[in-house]
């Protein structure tokens, strides 16, 4: 039997699934039973040319030729951002079909809402490629894992910055230079704001978070740093100490208390993350009971994202068949808290420039002194103009306190800048942290 789906979109993604659902066809039909067959597929532009061959599948512009189609069971969305992918979602659920979609601004933003909607009309919403792209993480989580309590989550979530900090880690370029390359290959958008502002990732981390540690996280949660800031001099020191640069997203639970950030820390060569390179992503969680986990694939791109589209899909439809829709159960702990700060002291990187003359690093030393800040070791770099650079690195510290101290810093008339504060992560122990 055929089960008509709908597909809202059908740029990068979207292609991708009509190339998947046909080239699986029978067998989705040997595993479920049923046919899939994307009958409609919306776009904006009825002129532009396809990345696929359209065959049964008809173009539209018009929403309503899917939402308002009874034949149609299911709708895949793969427009991207919040409207009208928002309205168009809420819509379908409202005309009691399944959802699948690839928009993770969207369930960032509004998860809660549309996965109440989806609960009141006795339907689905499924959403594995929103983060991760082909990495199962989302199914993980809610089911092959749900027998133990997440206590942390960590990892590399964004592909754009990943590329460019792999490439001023492998050649020295600077990061204007490792951007202007991402964008001539693809890797990054005309505007890069929110991947290299660290948006994107912190979106995916309110997804991640949510599920894990079953609470509502929202991106005004989640400590967010970008990459702009970083240079090529501290992708030197960092080889230097024995690290590479990478974004980060971090989420752990403690007893219910929750610590989320997002930014770029100094991650040990051996380290299982420091090997994620180019536009892989990778995620460590740790269970109480499983352990420790890793999983790593390709976080974006045409079939990679379809490939979780797809298997979306095909959940859905074995379900249909199987009578168990709508069955989605959401577990929410209201008391669940935020830290802005975090809990998890860590050891930072500093790096400042000052007056190159004596007396200085005494008053840094008494600056940090006041803030109970100690040292583990400073390093005084290239001088020039009068100038000197210095590396600090801190012994373990909460968040808070390394703020207080760079506010000092900066009120010294000898610091003249604050370049950089980056976490260090622990070595690993082989494990999450
Ligand atoms: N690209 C990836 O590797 C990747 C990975 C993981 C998740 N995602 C997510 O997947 C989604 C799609 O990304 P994408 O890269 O495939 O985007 P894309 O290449 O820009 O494709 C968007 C598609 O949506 C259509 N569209 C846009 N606005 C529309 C509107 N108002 N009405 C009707 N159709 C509209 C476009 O139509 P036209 O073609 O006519 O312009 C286009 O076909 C996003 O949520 C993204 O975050 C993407």
């Amino acid at each position: 039997m055929d089960v008509c789906l709908g597909l809202l979109g059908c740029g990068t993604v979207g292609s991708g699934v009509i190339e998947l659902t046909r080239r699986r066809r029978e067998k989705i039909f040997e595993l479920t039973g049923l046919r899939p067959k994307i009958t409609k597929v919306l776009v904006r532009n009825l002129q532009k040319p396809r990345q696929v061959a359209l065959a049964d599948e008809r173009l539209t512009a018009d929403p309503e030729d899917i939402l308002g189609d009874a034949d149609i069971r299911v709708v895949i969305e793969t427009i991207g951002g919040i409207e009208p992918a928002r309205t168009l979602i809420l819509r379908a659920l409202a005309a009691g079909k399944h959802v699948v979609t690839a928009n993770k601004d969207l369930i960032a933003a509004h998860g809660p809402e549309i996965l109440e909607a989806a609960e009141r009309h006795g339907v689905d919403v499924w959403y594995e490629a929103a983060v991760g792209g082909a990495i199962p993480l989302i199914r993980p989580l809610k089911e092959c894992l749900t027998a133990n309590e997440i206590t942390d989550i960590k990892g590399i979530i964004n592909g754009t910055t990943n590329y460019i900090l792999s490439k001023m880690t492998a050649t020295g370029a600077g990061f204007a230079e490792a951007l202007a390359e991402a964008q001539a290959l693809g890797y990054a958008e005309a505007d890069p704001s929110s991947d290299v502002d660290g948006l994107d990732a912190a979106r995916k981390l309110a997804i991640l978070a949510s599920i894990a540690f079953h609470a509502k996280v929202r991106l005004e949660d989640i400590r967010v740093t970008g990459i702009r800031h970083i240079t090529a001099a501290d992708v030197a020191y960092a080889d230097e100490l024995g690290m590479v640069i990478k974004l980060l997203a971090v989420g752990a639970d403690r007893d219910g208390l929750l610590s989320l950030r997002v930014g770029p820390a100094l991650v040990p060569k051996d380290h299982p993350l420091a090997h994620v390179n180019g536009s892989y992503n990778a995620l460590l969680m740790r269970g109480d009971a499983a352990g420790d986990l890793m999983f790593f694939g390709r976080g974006a791109g045409s079939m990679p994202t379809a490939s979780a589209v797809v298997g979306d899909v095909i959940e859905v439809l074995r379900n249909l068949k199987l009578g168990v829709t709508g069955q989605a159960a959401l577990l929410c702990r209201p008391d669940k808290r935020v830290l802005p700060d975090g809990f998890d002291p860590v050891r930072y990187y500093m790096r400042l420039s000052v007056d190159d003359r004596p007396g200085v690093l005494a008053r840094i030393a008494a600056a940090f002194g006041d803030a109970e800040v100690s040292m583990e070791s400073v390093l005084q770099k290239r001088a020039y103009e009068g100038r000197a650079e210095i590396v600090i690195l801190t012994h373990e510290v909460p968040y808070g306190q390394v703020e207080r101290v760079a506010a000092a810093l900066r009120s010294l008339a000898a610091v003249h800048e604050v370049h950089c504060v980056m976490p260090v992560e622990p070595a690993a122990d082989g494990g999450v942290t």
